[in-house]
């Protein structure tokens, strides 16, 4: 059996070969999708900008895509200014490690460049696609702003938003503009939807759009229509954004860049991103150091030999084991991720072993988040959604 590969923003499956799994292969999306690889010269532009060492997602290629990065590069080399602007489509209690991807780069992001982030909540995307109720939707969005806040974001520096309780004037005025110049067979062509979707579906890439554009927030940028929006989310997400840069000069504003990560896998393997809508392939924010190792030893799959014999012997191999693949991206340390990179591949480091250093590893990363969640509250969320004027400049 063949299948193609298939990522948009509700799926992603690698494709199928002769009835085998294959993982998602992020250079043929690059081309299709007609993005830009984030290169060496453009990370080590990146450091010296800054002064400081890339995050671990830009030097090991987690985040490898990009739509005109360098121009907010050029914008920040000249003094001028930016903002950040991610999301969150809440469809649960609480989030799953694959989630915290880019919150955690666009916190990075944040301290190193001192930016202002907007955050999306976008309860009404998930009353439209899923079956529940508005209520629930807002109140998950509520709850995970907790889980992002615990990322680290300066409070000063940030604005969440729900889109069914913080809709206002500008927000909405922009709406009006971006989907008057989209028509309903673009949107059906480029989300797939058919004649029996609603008509809510179709006019959402307009909600999800409007945040790209400076003039949406007049209580952080004021009159000013001109100030770079740079987002980070994964590939998924893009398809949103293309339609938005098509739009933009017809509205008079600046086309946003993106910046796109890999996604973080199941723990069933490479072909598919966690996911909260299926369980056993997630960790959750919540899961405690018992249930980290379970479902790690259960089901994370391993690039090891079947014998110990022949794991000797052969070794096992990193790129498709999963336990390797979470230390990527949690593993601070470049050498000691070599160093286990080499052990495993000549043997020495057993299935077994590498599980063991990557449950250490996420159960330190969630322990600390928990830590940090437990001391945020709903106040702190409420604080942050306020449209009081922000000091950025
Ligand atoms: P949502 O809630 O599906 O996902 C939130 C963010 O997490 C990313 N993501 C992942 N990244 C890495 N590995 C994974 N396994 C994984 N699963 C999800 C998503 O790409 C996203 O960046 N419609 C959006 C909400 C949204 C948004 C935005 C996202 C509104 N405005 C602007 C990014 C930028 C959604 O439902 O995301």
């Amino acid at each position: 059996m063949n299948k193609e590969e298939v990522v948009d923003p509700w799926t992603v499956e690698g494709a199928v070969v002769d009835g085998q799994n294959q993982a998602i292969d992020y250079q043929r999306l690059l081309d299709k999708f007609g993005t830009q690889p984030i290169k060496q010269e453009l990370l080590d532009r990146i450091e010296k900008a800054t002064n400081k060492k890339v995050h671990r997602f830009l030097r090991r290629g987690i985040f490898f895509s990009h739509r005109d990065l360098e121009l907010i590069l050029t914008k920040y080399e000249k003094g001028e200014p930016f903002y950040l602007y991610t999301g969150r489509g809440p469809s649960s209690k609480s989030m799953h490690m694959g989630h915290f991807v880019p919150f955690i780069f666009c916190q990075w992001m944040q301290e190193t460049f001192k930016v202002p982030v907007v955050i999306q909540l976008t309860d009404d995307e998930k009353f439209f696609f899923k079956s529940l109720e508005l209520e629930q939707c807002i109140e998950y969005g509520l709850e995970n702003s907790l889980d992002i806040l615990a990322c680290g974001f300066d409070p000063k520096l940030t604005y969440i938003f729900s889109n069914s309780l913080s809709m206002n004037s500008a927000f909405y005025s922009n709406i009006c503009r971006i989907g008057k110049h989209i028509t309903l067979s673009t949107s059906k062509s480029s989300f797939g939807f058919q004649d029996s979707d609603s008509v809510s579906k179709a006019h959402f890439v307009c909600v999800q759009a409007a945040p790209s554009f400076c003039s949406t927030f007049p209580h952080i940028f004021g009159s000013r229509k001109d100030i770079s929006c740079l987002i980070p989310c994964a590939i998924d997400q893009d398809p949103y954004f293309r339609l938005t840069r098509d739009v933009a000069l017809k509205i008079g504003c600046i086309k946003p860049s993106v910046i796109h990560s890999q996604f973080f896998p199941a723990l069933q393997g490479l072909n598919t991103k966690m996911s909260a809508s299926i369980q056993t392939s997630a960790i959750y924010s919540t899961d405690t150091k018992a249930q980290i190792k379970q479902k790690i030893n259960k089901y994370a799959f391993s690039g090891g030999k079947d014998t110990l014999e022949e794991h000797r012997l052969k070794g096992g191999n990193p790129d498709i084991d999963i336990s390797f693949q979470y230390l990527c991206f949690f593993l601070e340390s470049d050498e000691e991720l070599e160093k286990i990179r080499q052990e495993y591949i000549s043997g020495k480091l057993l299935s077994g072993e590498l599980k063991k250093i990557c449950i250490q590893v996420i159960t330190e990363f969630m322990q600390d988040f928990q830590e940090k969640r437990s001391k945020i509250s709903r106040k702190d969320v409420l604080e942050c959604m306020s449209t009081k004027p922000m000091e950025w400049k």
